[in-house]
């Protein structure tokens, strides 16, 4: 619902945004909806840069309506983020905390994964109330279908693969590529879809690289396929050992790509935007409803909200009936 022309809270809340582990494209359009929902509803918004190092250092400063012009289109974050060591520490907790009864803030708007909301549950244990919206590029938040970053963080990488199949095409090469994913391998397994892949390898499900690579090659070979492209999640790792086994096995000339951090750049996709738009928004409702200590998600597309404890112990399932379709049609 729209806060134009909503009555002004009369007990107006103050509230603190900040981005929180590997940025993802989208985390500025989050910030943006947390900034002008908040000054929508009359509350006082803080912007605290460089992650939870922000808070412990004092790093923050009010925003105003004007102060997210012109990021809704942008990648990375103008936040800034940080893996905050400190923020492990007792005593960094205790430090945020203080920074945030300094300025009497009612409640801290976190966007992350779940690193940066195990570091909400911390906050929310000082009396600092929480609200988590998840971003990452890698999808593997359990709590939520989609994370803000992944849609781009995708068609980056489909977009990568496809410029490496003109030239595997025009030399009849084999082109491994890694795509981002240390744990999760929601992003090779879309993007090998997308692109085509022969065989795709994800940290959930154990591989043999004879079966389930170099058989599958020679297969498609027979049947007359000459070039191949073969998606490895990072988690799996050794690119260039799986290369150098194809080309031993097969006769395929073959290179191994590393994507690398490409795919955390660049400008939101539609999809990052919107998204990003109806948490940041549904978030600070969350706040205004004394709703705190959340996690925002999203269930069957709808904006839906868990209790950060609840939310850590969510995990999410392996779409391994999408990975027999790759299988399927990768012949
Ligand atoms: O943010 C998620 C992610 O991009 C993972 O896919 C990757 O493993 C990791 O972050 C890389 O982190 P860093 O940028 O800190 O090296």
């Amino acid at each position: 619902m729209s806060n134009f022309g909503k009555e002004k809270i009369s007990d107006a809340k103050n509230i603190a945004v900040l981005t929180s582990g590997g940025d993802a494209p989208g985390m500025n359009a989050a910030v943006r909806a947390v900034v002008r929902t908040g000054i929508g509803y009359g509350m006082k918004v803080f912007g605290v840069r460089k992650g939870y190092n922000g808070l412990i250092d004092g790093d923050i400063f009010r925003m105003n309506l004007r102060s997210v012009r012109d990021v809704i289109h942008r990648g990375g974050t103008f936040l800034y983020t940080a893996r905050s060591a400190r923020f492990l520490e007792k005593e960094g907790v205790k430090k945020a905390a203080q920074t945030c009864s300094e300025h009497n803030l009612d409640a801290v708007v976190v966007i992350g994964g779940d690193g940066s909301f195990n570091g909400a549950l911390e906050l929310s244990k000082l009396s600092v109330p929480c609200i988590g919206i998840p971003a990452t590029i890698d999808n593997d938040v359990g709590c939520t279908e989609y994370t803000i970053g992944f849609d781009t963080a995708m068609n980056t990488a489909m977009d990568m693969v496809d410029r490496l199949r003109d030239t595997a095409q025009s030399h009849n090469r084999c082109s491994v590529v890694e795509v981002m994913g240390r744990r999760s391998g929601e992003i090779a397994l879309k993007t090998g879809i997308a692109v085509g892949a022969t065989a795709i390898l994800v940290p959930e499900i154990p591989f043999d690289i004879e079966k389930d690579v170099i058989n599958r090659i020679k297969k498609t070979k027979e049947t007359g396929k000459e070039h191949f492209i073969v998606v490895v999640a990072e988690g799996v790792n050794h690119v260039n050992d799986i290369a150098k086994k194809i080309f031993e096995s097969t006769g395929v000339e073959t290179k191994a790509t590393v994507l690398g951090h490409v795919q955390r750049g660049g400008n939101p996709t539609l999809r990052d935007r919107v998204v990003a738009s109806e948490m940041g928004h549904y978030a600070v409702d969350l706040i205004l409803q004394n709703k705190l200590n959340r996690i925002v998600g999203l269930k069957c597309g709808e904006v839906v909200d868990y209790s950060i404890k609840e939310a850590l112990n969510m995990h999410k399932e392996f779409d391994i009936d999408l990975y027999k379709t790759a299988l399927d049609i990768s012949i």
